[in-house]
């Protein structure tokens, strides 16, 4: 597809990458754009040679001083979650536009520096929070832009990412290889508050229906999922209602459970409702209780051949397609500093308002010069239940420790199989579909292959366990070893037994 295509201009933008993890997905889509990607900027080797594959012509440094000294016109920051304000000032400051991965900052004082270093440098500022850019939320908002829903008046949505095996894994690189070194965990996915992590459904609804979101209250979530590091915010379910600007409440429910939705969602309007579950869209129509409920197939609003091939969803494609207009044309794009500021801070409200047993906390609107001076000192976020780089004690044996991440992650890949293997089996007769019949039957099969792995890999997290009970890892797999429990079946030999018994049974 030719640039000229989609802006009328052959002006170019440079973009260094901060950050080449999420950051190199966008490489793709930069390449469909007025878009040059002239530099990379990442601690880790692997990743740095991975980016210089997909970039051959680009610098690559591990130096963030030598990247922010390249030349360049702006800069993505997908650096960890809590460091992106930081990253994204040292990057206006050095001169250029940015786009923040989510969310934009870590702490109200750290908002406040970044809306005023935005404000400061005249440059553009855009939060990459890309759910509202899905085929369904555009073409919602599109519907709701024409007045077809009528006035907001309630909603529910879903981001729901169970991220265990990602505390032990590095996501981003080919085949997930556990953390290194192996007595050390993901400096952030690992503990992180998953309330911080907001964006991807209440930012569909702001979106949607242009409103700001006003307060927030979310009550404390006490059950964690199992195999997880003790105290992590990653481990449970992160509901909370916030009120709207226009009146209207939504439930936005991010967090981790057992069946996942990554983006269900129901949407009411005094007119008209939405609702999809699965990805398949239905309108409720006629503005009563009994309306015309009927599934609809969504259009792109615009541009729908090249968005049809992003990642994402599309998603990917249209922040920078947003952010690449407003450089070239001046056309403003969705994401400024402050509706980022406003997604950002419900997310820093609602962890407040569950540590205070659920009191409903305003979401300030950064907007306001006058707002933003009781926050310019206000660094409180949630307290790290344990350090990464420390869960085991001091003085540990590394000898015995280094095992750790290979060991909980492969620990957690069988465990998983056999649940879902046993479980299967339990319900077997009642499942309707096909295709998970045989599933079902594929997951035994794996299991008993898998059994002796999981027996040895059990018997060395109770020998770790023994040697540091009262670390932060100890904990870990204590949960990990809750996860399937093979000697509930009275041993290896039993089980394989009992395995091979569902396996016959149910080919029969
Ligand atoms: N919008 C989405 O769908 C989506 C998806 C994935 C991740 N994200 C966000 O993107 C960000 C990055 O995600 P990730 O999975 O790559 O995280 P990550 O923590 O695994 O990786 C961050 C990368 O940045 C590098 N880095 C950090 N600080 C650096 C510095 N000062 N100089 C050089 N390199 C530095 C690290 O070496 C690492 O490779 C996160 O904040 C995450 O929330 C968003």
């Amino acid at each position: 597809m030719g640039m000229e295509k989609i802006f009328n201009t052959d002006k170019r933008i440079r973009l260094g990458i901060w950050g080449l993890g999420r950051g190199g997905s966008f490489i793709k889509a930069a390449k469909e754009l007025n878009i040059d990607v002239v530099a990379g900027c990442d601690f880790n080797d692997e990743i740095r040679e991975r980016f210089h594959k997909d970039c051959p012509d680009a610098m690559v440094t591990a130096d963030e001083n030598e990247f922010l000294s390249y030349d360049m016109d702006a800069v993505l920051v997908a650096t960890f979650f809590t460091a992106h304000a930081d990253h994204a000032i040292k990057a206006l400051e050095a001169g250029f536009h940015v786009m923040s991965e989510v969310t934009s900052f870590f702490t109200p004082a750290d908002g406040v520096r970044l809306v005023e270093a935005v404000e400061k440098s005249g440059k553009i500022y855009n939060l990459l929070e890309n759910y509202p850019f899905t085929k369904e939320n555009m073409y919602l908002a599109k519907l709701w832009k024409d007045g077809f829903f009528g006035e907001f008046q309630y909603g529910e949505f879903d981001y729901l990412h169970e991220c265990r095996s990602l505390c032990y894994r590095h996501c981003i690189l080919p085949d997930f290889p556990p953390v290194e070194p192996g007595y050390t965990v993901h400096s952030w996915r690992s503990w992180l508050d998953f309330h911080y992590y907001c964006t991807h459904s209440l930012g569909p609804v702001m979106q949607i229906t242009g409103l700001r979101p006003e307060r927030i209250t979310a009550l404390p979530e006490k059950v964690a999922l199992p195999g997880y590091l003790p105290g992590s915010g990653m481990a449970k379910p992160c509901p909370s209602l916030i009120q709207m600007s226009n009146g209207g409440v939504m439930r936005n429910l991010c967090g981790a459970t057992c069946g996942d939705y990554h983006m269900a969602k129901r949407i009411w309007g005094t007119r008209a409702a939405a609702e999809s579950l699965d990805g398949n869209l239905k309108l409720s129509l006629g503005a009563a209780g009994n309306s015309m409920r009927t599934p609809v197939q969504p259009e792109w609003p615009e541009l729908a051949d090249i968005a049809e091939t992003a990642g994402h969803g599309g998603g990917d494609f249209w922040e920078l397609y947003y952010f690449a207009r407003q450089i070239l044309t001046g056309e403003k794009a969705p994401w400024d500093i402050y509706s980022a500021s406003d997604v950002t801070l419900a997310g820093i409200m609602a962890t407040r308002s569950y540590e205070n047993g659920g009191t409903p906390m305003e979401i300030p609107d950064f907007r306001k010069p006058e707002v933003r001076e009781k926050y310019r000192n206000d660094y409180g976020c949630m307290k790290k239940p344990f350090d990464p780089a420390k869960i085991f004690p001091d003085g540990h044996d590394v000898s015995k420790t280094s095992v750790f991440t290979s060991l909980i992650s492969k620990m957690e890949e069988h465990s998983v199989v056999l649940r879902k293997a046993l479980d299967g089996a339990r319900v077997y007769s009642q499942i309707k579909d096909g295709a998970v019949k045989l599933e079902v039957i594929q997951n035994l099969n794996k299991s008993l292959n898998d059994l002796p792995e999981l027996f040895a890999e059990r018997a060395s997290a109770k020998e770790l366990i023994s040697l540091y009970p009262e670390s932060p890892a100890a904990f870990a797999l204590s949960g990990m070893l809750t996860l399937a429990e093979p000697e509930a079946l009275n041993g290896e030999d039993v089980l394989k037994q009992k395995l091979n018994d569902f396996v016959n049974d149910l080919l029969k």
